[in-house]
């Protein structure tokens, strides 16, 4: 491949310091206060901008789902914090950080994006969500608000934000000392906008930041997130688990753009991938049950419902009969299925099937670092992908391991950049400049 073609966008989840996986926090090695340990998150994104990576991904929300006595919540302590931590030890990784557009007023987080950009010298990204459910709303004191109001809310939020984001003039502050100029007169304006769900006059009183303003990023995948973010975003991180249905993604999210007077390659599609990369297969299988173990019951159980066939849990150590082969048929109700089977028919042993991830919210990589590199070469010339996010099941090591057995094959293969184009997250991503609202798209009527 020559040099100049395409390449694959790749971006590093970091979540809540530990991993992915419920066992990560346990692992040798890993130091049990990540989740309040700063320098250990520092560190981890370091590692992420050694492989050159194009941005840091921190999701947002809930974590009353999981069982606090026994593991660490989902969600990051504070996203914007970490952030904050990062943007000064590391030099050109983008930094994504979710912020609900349901539950924040577009003053408060305007301000904070844009402090964010300014700080890390243009690299930071908005991953606007619109929260999607009642476990949300209550730590507001709320319940969640219709679709509709969710997503008008959301419309409105972003331009908004980029209305206040592009109040202080571009070329506003002279700060010239001699004359006593701080900013250029009448440089700097009042917004005065009302929606029927927020408003705000402004100003916000940040300059521009090196890259201008934040990216804005949407993760989600629904027809109304196909309008958002083909409207706004220039990176969608989505969930997919086909190169079919990740096709078809990422042709909606560019048809919307289009519909928006847009370029389709201004907006850059990444579907997730999970990690699990050791020497082989074998040594991969050991390490993830390691770490899922405690999980086997309700894997168990949901497997028989994904292949519709009665499994036994004492028989963890033995693959599947030929009985329960021929009568397994993949659920119509999860696109994991298929794949699931697939693994089954193999010859592992149950035990083995589960340690595969065929149960988890991406799909999964569990073996040597080429394994992933061809999954991701695969997505990648099929037009499925513009990139992936990155999930390791232990970021202490995991995200290491990524950067070493995985990146120097994708980049030997001329598939990945073997350096940061530029110094912001904009010039690394390939996006055009913003600043303020995107005229192009003033024209539509918010829906
Ligand atoms: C890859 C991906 C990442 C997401 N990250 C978040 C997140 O961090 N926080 C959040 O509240 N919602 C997140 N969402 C949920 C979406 O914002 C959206 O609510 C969800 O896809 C349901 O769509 P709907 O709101 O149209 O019903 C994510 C969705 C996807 C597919």
């Amino acid at each position: 491949m020559q040099n100049n073609a395409k390449k694959i966008l790749v971006a590093m989840h970091l979540g809540n310091g530990y991993g992915s996986q419920p066992g990560a926090w346990r692992m040798p090695g890993v130091d049990p206060e990540s989740f309040t340990n700063f320098d250990v998150m520092v560190k981890q994104a370091q590692a992420a901008e050694r492989g050159k990576l194009h941005f840091l991904f921190f999701p947002d929300g809930p974590a009353s789902e999981r069982d606090i006595e026994t593991q660490p919540p989902g969600p990051n302590i504070d996203v914007m914090m970490t952030m904050a931590a990062i943007a000064r030890e590391t030099k050109r990784i983008g930094l994504v950080a979710t912020g609900s557009t349901t539950f924040n007023e577009p003053f408060n987080l305007a301000r904070h994006f844009k402090a964010l950009d300014v700080m890390s010298h243009g690299r930071a990204g908005w991953n606007a969500v619109t929260s999607s459910t009642d476990d949300t709303a209550a730590y507001y004191g709320k319940r969640i608000p219709s679709s509709e109001e969710r997503y008008g809310r959301a419309h409105e939020m972003i331009q908004l934000m980029q209305a206040l984001w592009g109040s202080w003039g571009k070329d506003a502050w002279v700060h010239n000392k001699e004359n006593s100029e701080f900013t250029k007169k009448g440089a700097i304006n009042a917004i005065n906008l009302q929606g029927e769900y927020v408003g705000a006059s402004g100003p916000l009183y940040v300059p521009p930041s090196a890259q201008g303003q934040p990216v804005i990023v949407h993760g989600g995948g629904s027809p109304n997130a196909h309008e958002l973010a083909g409207r706004f975003a220039n990176v969608v991180v989505g969930a997919t688990f086909t190169i079919d249905d990740a096709r078809a993604q990422r042709k909606a999210f560019r048809d919307a753009a289009k519909r928006y007077s847009r370029d389709p390659d201004e907006i850059k599609f990444f579907a997730g991938l999970m990690t699990t990369i050791a020497k082989d297969r074998r040594t991969a299988l050991d390490r993830r049950i390691q770490l899922t173990e405690s999980n086997f019951p309700e894997r168990v159980a949901y497997l028989q419902r994904m292949l519709g066939i009665p499994l036994d849990i004492n028989r963890l150590n033995e693959p599947l009969n030929q009985a329960q082969l021929t009568n397994a048929r993949p659920s119509p109700y999860d696109p994991r299925s298929a794949h699931a089977l697939k693994i089954a028919k193999e010859g592992w042993s149950l035990r083995d099937i589960i340690a595969h991830g065929v149960i988890d919210y991406h799909p999964v990589i569990v073996g040597p670092g080429v394994e992933a590199a061809d999954h991701m070469q695969e997505w990648f010339e099929a037009g499925a992908v513009d990139g992936f996010w990155i999930t390791p099941d232990v970021n202490a090591d995991g995200i290491d391991a990524f950067v070493d057995e995985v990146v120097p094959i994708l980049q030997q293969r001329g598939l990945f950049h073997e350096d940061y184009e530029g110094e912001t997250f904009r010039a690394n991503l390939g996006v055009p400049d913003q600043y303020g609202i995107d005229p192009r798209i003033m024209n539509h009527k918010n829906k």
